[in-house]
């Protein structure tokens, strides 16, 4: 499909996109500059709820389309011309430079990814590869040069990493965990050690967001999704100063910064010290709270649950217009979840929230 029309909210008609295009409304919104309505997109609007994303994946492991610009490309499309969100997210993985750095990364149904080996002492940080973007992950390049040829400058394109302390956490835990018990005890056991591996990785990833703007990425957003386990004090001690670094490196490419953090509510002025564009907060931050904390700041996005998009369509379009309401008027506030899209998620719950949004304040 061509720039300039989108398919309506999955009702499959044709409509043309008003004067402003959803970039300009993306990146405004993000400059903290009032819009005709806030713009839209969701954390993992690429993924398994869907069966065009099926009907690719099958037959493929995760991280052979992850590392396949053409079906990366294709991935990341899938749901633009369905529901016509105002910015693509690039399809990826935040553990593409754990892999980058020499360390296998697979993905097994129901287990999540396991990592290995995994980095828990002096000896496994020096056998880590320092990785160079252009020549490690030029897949991924190569996915963002052929989705920016493909949206043109109508829709933005999302590039991301994963924030230094959950990067580190998987390339510790070897993969998710509940508690976190050996990042945590590495942290604050063996400071030394924990500190010389948040640097190493850190180093890894400005490069690499840079490389992502110069492949056509718009704006960038880090994730920080395993940030809220720690508590203030620590997060501001031994966490902030790396991600703080990251971001003013992910800023010096020119574009905006989001930064996304779950369960970060009791960190939002460590995360606003970090100097994001924009902070996506997840559906247990208070509006109030964080629009306050925020106000003149940064830019807000996210905080509907996600498994509201497991309720019959009239309490999504009810829920939408309820997170619309609390932050239509924010200067500046990007519609989104406060977490990833669920695997089992309606497609049709989808659109019902993207329809919602694109009739607003209708
Ligand atoms: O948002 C998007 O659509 C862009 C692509 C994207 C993926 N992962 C694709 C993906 C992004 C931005 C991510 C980020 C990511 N990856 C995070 C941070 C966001 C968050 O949810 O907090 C994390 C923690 C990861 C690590 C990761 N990758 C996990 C825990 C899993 C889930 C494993 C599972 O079985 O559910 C993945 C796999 C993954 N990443 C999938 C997708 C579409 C599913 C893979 C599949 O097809 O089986």
């Amino acid at each position: 499909m061509r720039s300039g029309a989108v398919r309506g909210g999955g009702t499959g008609k044709l409509c043309p996109v008003n004067s402003i295009s959803p970039k300009e409304r993306f990146l405004g919104a993000l400059s903290r500059r009032p819009q005709d309505r806030p713009p839209g997109w969701m954390m993992r609007q690429a993924g398994r709820y869907l069966p065009e994303y099926q009907a690719l994946r099958s037959g493929r492991s995760f991280m052979e389309c992850v590392r396949n610009p053409e079906i990366a490309a294709e991935i990341t499309m899938q749901p633009i011309r369905r529901f016509g969100m105002d910015a693509a997210v690039i399809f990826s993985d935040i553990l593409v430079p754990p892999a980058a750095m020499g360390i296998g990364v697979e993905f097994h149904e129901g287990r999540g990814p396991l990592l290995d080996p995994v980095v828990r002492d002096e000896a496994a940080l020096e056998r880590l590869a320092d990785f160079d973007a252009e020549r490690d992950t030029g897949f991924l390049a190569q996915a963002l040069r052929r989705v920016r040829a493909e949206l043109g400058e109508e829709r933005a394109l999302i590039g991301f990493c994963g924030a230094p302390f959950t990067t580190v956490s998987y390339m510790i835990e070897g993969g998710s965990s509940r508690s976190f018990e050996r990042t945590k005890e590495l942290l604050h056991g063996r400071p030394d050690f924990f500190d010389a591996l948040m640097a190493r990785v850190t180093a890894q990833l400005g490069p690499y967001l840079a490389m992502q703007v110069a492949a056509g990425a718009d704006a960038l957003q880090i994730f920080d999704s395993w940030g809220g386990a720690l508590d203030r004090e620590t997060y501001a001690a031994r966490v902030a100063p790396s991600l703080r670094r990251l971001v003013v490196e992910a800023k010096a490419t020119g574009v905006p910064v989001v930064l996304y953090v779950n369960g970060g509510g009791h960190l939002l002025d460590v995360l606003l010290a970090c100097g994001p564009d924009a902070l996506s907060i997840d559906w247990r931050v208070d509006a109030a709270e964080a629009r306050r904390a925020t106000l003149g700041r940064a830019a807000l996005q996210g905080n509907l649950d996600p498994c509201i998009l497991f309720a019959p369509e009239d309490v999504v379009r009810r829920e939408t217009r309820r997170v619309l309401e609390r932050f239509a008027d924010h200067p500046g506030y990007v519609f989104n979840l406060g977490s990833g899209i669920l695997p089992k998620t309606p497609p049709q719950n989808v659109a019902a929230a993207f329809e919602t949004l694109h009739a607003w304040p209708g």
